[in-house]
């Protein structure tokens, strides 16, 4: 099988399932050639816990994106999450060394260099550095100071760092699927390039990612991102407490989840019952749905606190923002984005990926935005000699950043 010019694969390496993509640049839109996609199986709170059984099932998929493609994965980009994840905003400043106090590319690498966080925790690595601005001799909101005069250059940036092993354990899962990592991304910095416009980033939004085993946040403003964090909850823990709650497999549970679960369970009439299989045994029992729902209700109000608190820690005010947008699997919750919005006080919308291009409908959904998003990421950095870039600007200057780390 041979590897077209100007692909690019995703991997995003879910706590539920893994998802694979390649796809390619089809006028601004992302044509999607092929996805793979299989259960998660050895990932826990998206952290590598079991190295071959996660391998094992990143192969799985790869076959099958690879066969609908008609294309060999040689490398691929690959999502990171988990609550390692450390977002921090930074600054640093430098005098402008470049003929005639002209900034140069090399003023803009010592200021991003002098941004580096003097506190990295112990065994903790950079993954990413974005710029949110700049200034030049105290003027700031320069998105771009390469040619302007000025005698100190100063850089805003947010920093995300992670983990080295768990950084290092992904390279090696992927590794052992026979793919060279070309990046690793955090999860909601993909999702992003998914479900967000470039007006939403501009104004102000809060991006939140529920996945199963934890909730990404990252708020954007001014095209930038000024606050990162990982909640340690998701969709898997509403199903859990499903499944001890109503003493149910976890499979069944699941699925009433989807199908008959909401967070309003006033809503739900009296007298409606659902039918269940007692755990351990193939009885079916009848209880009432109500009660599912006061369940799911319950911790679907906890997670929607957390994102609350985080919020309030960003010092981000509802006011000062167009709104929020919920996407991953856990954000189909039926009643959870009209709770969100009472909860959280601003207007919110559900994130579904867009500008993309693919015969599969189904992959149009929120629990793919980050696997999707990740391939409009590395086609933006994607740094292959024999292809022209196709983007400019702020974008160039944040991606040739991100691209060196
Ligand atoms: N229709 C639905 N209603 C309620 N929950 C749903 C629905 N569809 C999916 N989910 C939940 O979404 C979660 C999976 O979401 P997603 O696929 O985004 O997670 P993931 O990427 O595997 O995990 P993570 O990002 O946390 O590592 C599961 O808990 C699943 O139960
Ligand atoms: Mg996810």
């Amino acid at each position: 099988m041979p590897k077209t010019k100007g692909t690019v694969a995703s991997i995003d390496l879910g706590t539920t399932k893994i998802c694979v993509c390649i796809g390619r640049l089809a006028g601004n839109d992302i044509e999607i050639l092929g996805t793979g996609w299989h259960p998660s199986a050895g990932l826990r709170k998206g952290i590598v816990a079991n190295l071959s059984e996660t391998a094992k099932s990143v192969k799985a998929c790869l076959e099958q994106a690879e066969r609908e493609a008609e294309n060999v994965v040689e490398s691929a980009y690959v999502s990171v999450g988990g609550t390692y994840l450390r977002g921090v905003n930074t600054s640093g400043e430098v005098e402008v060394l470049g003929r005639g106090n002209c900034v140069f590319p090399e003023d803009i690498s010592r200021a991003v260099a002098e941004a580096d966080p003097k506190d990295i925790p112990e065994g903790y690595e950079i993954l990413h550095k974005l710029t949110q601005g700049f200034s030049l001799d105290g003027h700031g909101g320069i998105d771009e100071p390469i040619g302007m005069t000025g005698n100190h250059l100063a850089v805003k940036m947010h920093v995300v760092m992670n983990a080295s092993a768990v950084i290092q354990n992904i390279a090696n899962t992927i590794n052992q699927a026979n793919v060279v990592v070309n990046g690793v991304v955090m999860q909601q910095l993909a999702a992003a390039e998914a479900v967000l416009t470039q007006d939403e980033k501009e104004l102000g939004t809060v991006l939140v990612d529920i996945g199963g085993g934890t909730t990404d946040i990252s708020v954007y403003n001014r095209g930038s991102i000024w606050h990162s964090e990982v909640l340690p909850m998701g969709g898997a823990l509403i199903t859990k407490d499903l499944a001890i709650g109503l003493k149910a497999p976890l499979q069944d549970a699941e699925e009433i989840k989807k199908t008959l679960g909401s967070v309003f369970p006033t809503e739900v009439p009296d007298e409606e019952i659902v039918e269940i299989r007692e755990m351990g045994s193939n009885r079916q029992r009848v209880i009432s749905r109500r009660l599912v729902c006061q369940i799911i209700e319950a911790r679907g109000d906890e997670i929607l606190k957390s994102i609350k608190n985080s919020l309030a820690k960003a010092k981000v005010r509802p006011e000062l923002i167009s709104g929020v947008v919920l996407t991953g699997g856990g954000a189909l919750l039926q009643g959870l984005r009209e709770k969100a919005q009472d909860t959280l006080g601003v207007e919110v919308r559900l994130g579904y990926p867009i500008n993309f291009r693919t015969k599969n409908k189904e992959i149009l959904n929120p629990g793919y935005a980050t696997a999707l998003g990740l391939v409009r990421y590395a086609r933006d950095i994607h740094q292959d000699p024999s292809e022209k870039p196709a983007w400019s600007g702020l974008m160039k200057i944040k991606t040739w950043l991100m691209g060196k780390i």
